[in-house]
């Protein structure tokens, strides 16, 4: 069935309240919108309606045993999710909420099995951007929301990221501006008495360790690759092929891709340190040297580069540093 998904900015304070309003009826009536977070957009649905949350997987094409996040405006509100508050989640909610870090406890009896995958754990979040807190308090139930890109898509960090995947296939999409984390939330399991942090993010391990002292904190990867049900290995791609390198000049590149035999303009590098001319190739992009920025940016130029045409995608290999992790991670996932 095609959609005729409505289309809203809040780039005024008038435009934020009535877009406000729309988007809440919207999911009161049951149905998905496209919301902004912090880290990249969402596709959100009523949480606790069962009937809701399957038009999210049938718009994303997600498997069904990929568990939701839920996201909530208020710990009060995250506590009734979940079956039990441990003292390391109070301890994380205080230190990094609102904020992009997930945490995974035991589910409380009102979130529905389609949100867990079947599973005993469930994932909260509260998030920071204001129109995701505000929509939340408005609806006065939590979202289950997953990045709204299709199934193993890079997930969108702008408003037209969501357009050109979620067009016809939701009710609606509410562009609140590009999202200033740019990759996904740290997802945390706080189910067991060692802390594991299932999926990297801009909330490193070393600091979810620093506030956590009394608790042994570890990576659950296998060489990058998470545990989380549902996690593909080769996750968060672009459609071209995606190498990660390291390279002294133009040449040693041209030379270490040489067997691949794609056309020139069809490769596209993205550098941040060693900037190459540039005229060998189809498009060379220069990204941050700055964890940070560099995650800010990275979802965009991994589209541009699909949008253009490219076969090949080159990155330069960012720095093996925790402040990285999370980068380290989705372009492993990327060319995996
Ligand atoms: O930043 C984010 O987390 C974004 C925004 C929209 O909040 N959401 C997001 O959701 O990235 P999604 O569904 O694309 O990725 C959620 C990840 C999945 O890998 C899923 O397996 C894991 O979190 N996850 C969710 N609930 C879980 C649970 N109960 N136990 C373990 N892993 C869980
Ligand atoms: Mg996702």
């Amino acid at each position: 069935m095609i959609l005729d998904t409505q289309y809203l900015k809040t780039d005024s304070e008038e435009a934020f309240n009535e877009v406000l309003a729309l988007a809440s009826a919207c999911l009161r009536e049951g149905n998905v919108v496209a919301v902004p977070t912090e880290t990249v957009y969402g596709l959100a649905s009523n949480a606790l309606e069962p009937a809701s949350v399957e038009k999210i997987f049938t718009a994303k094409n997600r498997p069904a045993e990929n568990p939701i996040i839920v996201h909530v405006a208020s710990e009060s509100m995250a506590c009734d999710c979940v079956a039990e508050w441990t003292k390391s989640a109070a301890i994380l909610a205080k230190a990094f909420w609102p904020g992009p870090i997930t945490l995974v406890l035991p589910r409380a009896k009102s979130i529905p099995d389609i949100v867990t995958a079947g599973g005993d754990t469930v994932g909260v979040r509260w998030p920071s951007h204001r129109f995701m807190q505000e929509l939340i308090k408005a609806c006065r139930f939590p979202l289950a929301a997953p990045s709204a890109n299709l199934s193993n898509h890079v997930s969108p960090t702008s408003a037209e990221h969501v357009v050109s995947q979620m067009d016809g296939r939701i009710e609606m999409i509410i562009d609140g501006g590009t999202t200033e984390v740019g990759i996904e939330s740290t997802v945390v399991d706080l189910t067991n008495e060692k802390v594991r942090v299932l999926r990297p993010g801009m909330i490193s391990v070393e600091a979810i360790s620093a506030v956590l002292s009394d608790y042994k904190v570890e990576i659950d990867s296998d060489k990058g690759i998470l545990k989380s049900p549902g996690q593909l290995k080769r996750h968060y791609a672009p459609n071209a092929r995606l190498l990660v390198l390291n390279w002294a000049d133009e040449e040693d590149l041209e030379g270490q891709i040489a067997y691949s035999r794609t056309p020139h303009d069809r490769v596209c590098v993205i550098a941040h340190t060693q900037i190459v001319p540039g005229t060998r190739f189809g498009r060379v992009s220069v990204l941050p040297r700055e964890a940070k920025a560099y995650a800010r940016a990275l979802y965009d130029e991994l589209c541009r580069c699909d949008k253009e045409g490219a076969e090949l995608i080159c990155v330069e290999a960012p720095p093996d540093d925790q402040d990285w992790d999370g980068i380290n991670d989705r372009l492993a996932r990327a060319g995996g």
